[in-house]
C-alpha cells in the first residue's frame, strides 16, 4: 500500500492533483491513496514530521509552502536547491528529500510542443514559486533576455538577481511596446473574475515579436491570456500540460514507474 498526500492551505482542496493521482494509481493498478491536507500557517515543519511518523511515501507541496518547507527537509535535489522551492517530497525511511518537478514539467511542455527556447526572449509574469522554476529553466535553456514582471519590486529584484534578467513592474508596462518571443503567465490569475485589474492591464500592454503564450493556470473561463494569444494569432498552451508533466515526474520519483503523461492529462480533463 502506497500513501501520498498534498500539503497546502485551504486551496489544496480545489487542487486537481488529488483526482489526477487517484485516477492514475487506479489505472496502473497500484494499491494506494493520495489525500489533500490543509496545514495551518507556521505548521509546515510539524506537517513534515507527520510524513515521517505516518510513513507517508511521498508528498506534493502546494501554495503557500513551497519555499518555507525548505529548512524542514533533510536533503534537496540540485534543482530544488538552486530554485529555492520544492513541490515534491520523497521519504526514504526517516529522510525527506525535496525536489522541484514544476521546473522539469515546464521544460517537458516546451519539448513536447517542439519549442526551442534557446536564444529566444521571454517575459515571465509572476514572482512566486512557479515563476522561480520557470525562470530557472529558461535561463538553463539559454533564453537570451528574460523579463520578470510583477507587482512587488523586492520580489522581482530577488528573482532577476539569479539570472541576467530584466525587472519590470506591472504598472510600468503600458508606457511602451515590449518585445518577447515567449509569454509565460506564472501568476495565480487568468480571468477577469480573479483580477479585473490584471485583465485591464493585459489589455493595455503592447507585446511584440510573440510566438508562444503559456498560461500555467488551468480550467479558467474567460481566460484573458488566451484572448491575447488569439488576438496575436500565436499558439496558446494552458497549464494542464505542465501540470500533467510535473505530476508524471513526481510519480516517477515516488514509485520509479514512468507513466505516460497523457494518463495524467486524461484524468485532469475528467474533473475540469
Ligand atoms: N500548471 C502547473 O503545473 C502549475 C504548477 C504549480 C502552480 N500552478 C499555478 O500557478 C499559479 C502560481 O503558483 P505559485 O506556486 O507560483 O503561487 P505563489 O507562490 O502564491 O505566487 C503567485 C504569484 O501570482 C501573483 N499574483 C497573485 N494575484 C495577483 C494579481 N491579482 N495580480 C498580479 N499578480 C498576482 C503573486 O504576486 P505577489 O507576490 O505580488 O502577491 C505571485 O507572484 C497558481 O495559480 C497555481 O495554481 C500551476
Amino acid at each position: 500500500m502506497k500513501i501520498f498526500c498534498i500539503l497546502g492551505d485551504e486551496r489544496v482542496f480545489s487542487s486537481k492533483s488529488t483526482a489526477m493521482f487517484t485516477a492514475v494509481l487506479k489505472r496502473i493498478g497500484i494499491k494506494g491513496a493520495y489525500t489533500p491536507f490543509k496545514v495551518e500557517a507556521g505548521q509546515i515543519g510539524a506537517a513534515l514530521q507527520s510524513l515521517r511518523v505516518l510513513n507517508i511515501d511521498g508528498a506534493n507541496i502546494a501554495v503557500p509552502y513551497k519555499e518555507s518547507v525548505l529548512p524542514h527537509l533533510d536533503i534537496l535535489s540540485e534543482g530544488a536547491n538552486i530554485i529555492g522551492a520544492v513541490n515534491t517530497i520523497v521519504r526514504n525511511k526517516n529522510v525527506l528529500k525535496g525536489y522541484n518537478t514544476n521546473a522539469i514539467g515546464f521544460m517537458d511542455t516546451l519539448e513536447e510542443i517542439g519549442y526551442n527556447a534557446s536564444n529566444k526572449s521571454a517575459i515571465v509574469f509572476g514572482t512566486g514559486g512557479l515563476a522561480k522554476a520557470v525562470v530557472f529553466i529558461l535561463n538553463w535553456l539559454r533564453s537570451k533576455n528574460i523579463i520578470v514582471a510583477g507587482r512587488n519590486k523586492d520580489k522581482i529584484q530577488k528573482l532577476v538577481s539569479h539570472i541576467a534578467g530584466e525587472p519590470m513592474l506591472l504598472k510600468s508596462m503600458t508606457s511602451e511596446p515590449i518585445s518577447a518571443n515567449i509569454i509565460i503567465n506564472a501568476t495565480s490569475v487568468s480571468s477577469p473574475d480573479e483580477s479585473p485589474e490584471m485583465a485591464a492591464l493585459i489589455n493595455k500592454i503592447e507585446l511584440k515579436d510573440c510566438e508562444l503564450l503559456i498560461d500555467l493556470n488551468y480550467g479558467r473561463n474567460n481566460n484573458f491570456w488566451k484572448d491575447m494569444a488569439d488576438a496575436k494569432g500565436i499558439k496558446f498552451i494552458d497549464g494542464v500540460n505542465t501540470l500533467s508533466n510535473q505530476a508524471r515526474r513526481s510519480f516517477a520519483l515516488w514509485t520509479k514507474i514512468d507513466v505516460d503523461p497523457m494518463e495524467f492529462r486524461k484524468a485532469v480533463y475528467e474533473v475540469l
